[in-house]
């Protein structure tokens, strides 16, 4: 794996590869990598012939208190693993780089999108993914982008951002990668100590409470996010911050839930902010 730090080598890398018609894969990430993002890069080779894996602490999509300084950061492991996955290019920018005037006057907002759900917890936080995710779509120019399906919302936000603003990208939403005991994988997990671990599958077993509601023919909103916050408040280790079922495009309450439809979860576990969700079957 080629480690690029400037938008200018990768312009070039990305100028030759697409005059050698080759396809172009695009997997953001903000590094710490664990086995969810690996498969991003699997999902990505099986789309594009290059694959490039950023790597950047977007500050701008935190909030003030909330974890920038102490995002796990370990470039050369994140390095080791891209290698061993087919990853093409690490592109590792500084934040001098992608906001070289320290801010951005432009930026993008979707206000529907984007202020619900977590939104309503993290202002501004989809505001600077977009912006960046559309920095990276420009200076990397892939063929294809993939995102994981833990991140719900965002992942909704993206595809909308595509399509609003015309990107010429395929944009890819892979299976969210759980641990074996069903706790979803996220660089956050790093911060949870032994009891907090255990705390944590509350989460899970919250969105198999909704799935089993839902199975049982339960099909209102409320009923099936009652199954599932029953089992979060039952954990004291775990503050609720939403249970809420949606369409995963719309980001919409629907009147009577129907497969497809999204069972999302956020809550504090210690001082770790989790999220997870699932698709109802
Ligand atoms: O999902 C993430 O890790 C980040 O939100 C992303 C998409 C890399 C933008 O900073």
């Amino acid at each position: 794996v080629i480690t690029i730090g400037t938008v200018a080598k990768l312009r070039e890398y990305v100028a030759g590869t697409r005059a050698d018609g080759r396809r172009i894969g695009l997997v953001p990430t903000m590094g710490a990598l664990h086995e969810g993002h690996l498969q991003l890069c699997d999902v990505a080779r099986r789309h594009a012939d290059a694959i490039v894996v950023s790597v950047f602490v977007n500050p701008l999509q935190f909030g003030p208190g909330e974890d920038f300084d102490r995002y796990p950061r370990d470039l050369e492991r994140d390095a080791r693993l891209l290698a061993g996955r087919g990853a093409t290019v690490l592109f590792a920018p500084d934040r001098s780089e992608v906001y070289p005037d320290g801010a951005v006057a432009v930026s993008v907002h979707a206000p529907a999108l984007g202020d619900v759900l977590c939104g309503r917890f993290r202002p501004g936080h989809f505001e600077g993914v977009l912006t960046v995710v559309a920095k990276l779509f420009n200076m990397a120019r892939p063929h294809c982008a993939v995102f994981g399906r833990k991140d719900l919302q965002q992942a909704a936000l993206i595809r909308r951002m595509v399509s609003d603003l015309n990107f010429d990208i395929d944009v890819i939403v892979a299976p969210t990668v759980r641990e074996a005991d069903g706790l979803a994988m996220s660089s956050r997990n790093a911060y949870l100590s032994a009891a907090e671990r255990r705390s944590a599958l509350a989460l899970h077993a919250a969105l198999n409470a909704a799935e089993q509601a839902f199975m049982a023919g339960e099909n209102s909103p409320a009923g099936i996010a009652a199954a599932a916050a029953a089992i979060l408040e039952a954990e004291p280790g775990v503050t609720v911050q939403y249970v809420e079922v949606v369409d995963p495009e719309s980001l919409l309450v629907p009147r009577r839930v129907e497969r497809g439809h999204a069972v999302a979860v956020a809550g504090y576990v210690g001082k770790t902010r989790l999220i997870d969700n699932h698709i109802l079957e």
